[in-house]
């Protein structure tokens, strides 16, 4: 097993290498259980049958087929005179051959089944584990880097467990059988050099791979560089056209390439040194062994077939290593690409139900922000002492300048963040106290930048309510004042977004946001400037729906243009993460301070605006 746990062959050039051979076992250790999976006793004979196979075709290979050879040998070169075809021996030799072979193919039809459900659950568990971790660990990450850690490590344990079970695993107990029988047919030394030689070339090839692991690694990371900037440059396409930095996109992809270039050459020459010498190793060993025979069979006590006997068995144990020093690195590699990935399913998520977390019950849908303090990082504190309330049924609006924490309000309440001091209570129940699944699913949100799914229109809307009829999708579209432009589409519902909802503008695509929102239908509504991106027409339009859905629902609503939060029935003002003011549209005019003063400023801007549409209209 010295080849397979790699960190123990490893471990011998190496000495800082124990806990990397420690961690590289407990990642094998993980993979064991996928062979025999609890309750799928279909898969346990697979796993039984692919191994019983293996064993009978080895040893058919190793104490039958080449006897059969050696004895048409012996007969062609016939001790005996008459010179006999030696018809039987030859079409048992060519069938036996036959039967291997097939049996190697169907142990692996068996087997690929063990294999892909171990890739399925593993990949399927990273999946969600991603999904629950917070959206903190989400902005700290490539998202295409994510999914390429999952590609790598599922890639690793189909070639872990093929390489470990039908190559290494078989090749080991081959050597020994061999070895074993050459001692007892033609003496100690026959063992010895055999043995030796394949030592001495999985000693060479082990030392030359771990010397040369580096090149590979310089390549992946190359290719993965090149990999993430060439997706960030073309998910970026408008801005780089904006700044006309094709050039400077060009050069930064390009320097990875180079790297990548020079890191895959060396490999390759590298490669060719790995070869050279096991070559040299392997023949010189066959070589031996058969100079020996070659005495044995001058000096009698060895025959022709002997001769061609020994010569048949080195060559069958040298041809399953001659891929060792690949199968090498890629099992180091797959320890290595299967350790990253499982290390993801170790990071521990930062917003996690408590263990006796309840079910969120929703009596009123009141909201309570009781003296909450909050920061992303220690450095900067985002939100000072806020406390608000927002009584069942009500409306509360959240104003101020950008970058005052308005959407981080909407976060908190959501749970993707925690509070640092205070807490956030629904109906009196503390939102860390509850699941995150019961909470998110009694508050529909509608995000000041709305992403939609690389999908239909239809299918962006249903997602808010996967179990919605036609007639209930077209209902909220109606209410979201987006039913008739999808309808002018060619292709209606049925019309396809492009990435990230690209071919929509950001108008329709809030207004689609606000469509699936609706289908929720949630008790408690949170709109993020969510008629932020609409002309102040369509904004008209959907205040009044807007104001419809949320007459008798509990409603933050988080707004820049203040003409859309008049009615509320508080509205806070809010300046770098402190309430300044709050009160009614009315007593905050009156009272003539900042939120006055931000609304004067607003009116103006309108009036001019105005007065510019009707110039230009006349
Ligand atoms: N994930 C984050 N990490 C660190 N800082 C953030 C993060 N998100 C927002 N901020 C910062 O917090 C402040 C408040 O942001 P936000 O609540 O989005 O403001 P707005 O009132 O415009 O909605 C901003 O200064 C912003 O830069
Ligand atoms: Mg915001």
């Amino acid at each position: 097993m010295a080849i397979i746990g790699g960190g123990g062959g490893r471990a011998a050039f190496d000495p800082s290498a124990p806990t990397e051979a420690k961690n590289q076992l407990r990642t094998v250790a993980r993979l064991l259980p996928y062979l025999w999976p609890a309750g799928r006793t279909d898969l346990k004979l697979r796993t039984f049958a692919s191994m019983a196979i293996l064993a009978a075709a080895k040893i058919l290979n190793v104490f039958y087929v080449p006897f059969l050879y050696r004895d048409s040998v012996n007969q062609l070169s016939g001790v005996a005179q008459a010179v006999a075809v030696p018809v039987v021996l030859v079409l048992a030799y060519g069938a036996s051959r036959i039967v291997v072979l097939t049996a190697n193919e169907v142990r692996d039809g068996l087997f690929v089944s063990v294999a892909q459900n171990a890739i399925r659950s593993v990949a399927l568990e990273t999946f969600r584990h991603l999904h629950a971790l917070a959206l903190r660990f989400h902005l700290d990450r490539q998202t295409g880097g994510l999914s390429r850690v999952i590609d790598r490590g599922t890639k690793g344990i189909q070639f872990l467990l093929n390489f470990m079970l039908f190559n290494i695993l078989p090749t080991l107990v081959e050597l020994g059988m061999v070895v074993a029988v050459l001692a007892t047919l033609f003496g100690f030394w026959f063992a010895v050099i055999t043995l030796g030689s394949v030592l001495a070339y999985i000693g060479y090839t082990i030392a030359v791979t771990d010397w040369r692991v580096k090149f590979r690694r310089a390549m992946n990371s190359a290719d993965s560089e090149a990999t993430t900037k060439a997706v960030d440059s073309l998910l970026n396409y408008e801005t780089v056209k904006y700044f006309g930095n094709e050039e400077h996109e060009a050069r930064r992809f390009d320097e990875s390439l180079a790297r990548y270039q020079k890191a895959a050459v060396r490999s390759q020459v590298t490669l060719s040194y790995l070869n050279i010498g096991q070559t040299a190793v392997v023949n010189a060993g066959l070589a031996g062994v058969m100079l020996m025979a070659a005495d044995g069979v001058v000096n009698g006590g060895m025959t022709v077939g002997d001769f061609v006997l020994v010569n048949t068995y080195l060559i069958q144990l040298y041809q399953p290593l001659n891929f060792l020093g690949m199968v090498y690195r890629e099992i180091k590699q797959s320890l290595v690409d299967m350790e990253v990935m499982f290390d993801l399913l170790r990071v521990n998520t930062e917003i996690a139900d408590k263990a006796d977390a309840k079910a969120l019950i929703v009596t009123d849908a009141a909201i309570e922000f009781d003296h909450v303090w909050f920061h992303y990082n220690e450095e900067r504190t985002i939100l000072k002492d806020v406390s608000f309330t927002v009584p069942a049924g009500h409306t509360v609006a959240i104003v101020g300048a950008s970058g005052a924490g308005k959407s981080t309000i909407s976060r908190i309440l959501y749970r993707f963040y925690d509070v640092a001091r205070g807490a956030v209570r629904i109906d009196g129940q503390d939102i860390r106290d509850v699941t995150q699944t019961t909470l998110r699913a009694a508050i529909g949100v509608v995000p000041q930048d709305t992403v939609l799914f690389n999908d239909t229109i239809g299918y962006n809307i249903r997602y808010g309510r996967p179990d919605a009829t036609v007639a209930e999708i077209g209902e909220a579209a109606r209410l979201a004042s987006i039913d008739e432009f999808i309808r002018s589409l060619a292709d209606g519902y049925e019309t396809r977004v492009g990435e990230r909802g690209l071919k929509l503008s950001g108008g329709e695509k809030q207004r689609v946001a606000i469509a699936r929102t609706l289908l929720k239908d949630p008790p408690i509504l949170l709109f993020d400037e969510a008629t932020s991106s609409l002309d102040s027409h369509t904004e008209k339009e959907i205040q009044g729906s807007l104001r419809r859905v949320s007459a008798n629902r509990t409603t933050l609503v988080i707004a820049h243009r203040l003409s859309t939060v008049v009615e509320a029935d508080e509205i806070i003002v809010l300046d770098k993460g402190v309430i300044v003011e709050r009160g009614k549209h009315r007593d905050l005019l009156s009272r003539n301070g900042r939120y006055a003063a931000m609304w004067a400023k607003q009116q103006e801007a309108a009036l001019y605006e105005a007065r510019l549409a009707e110039a230009v209209g006349a």
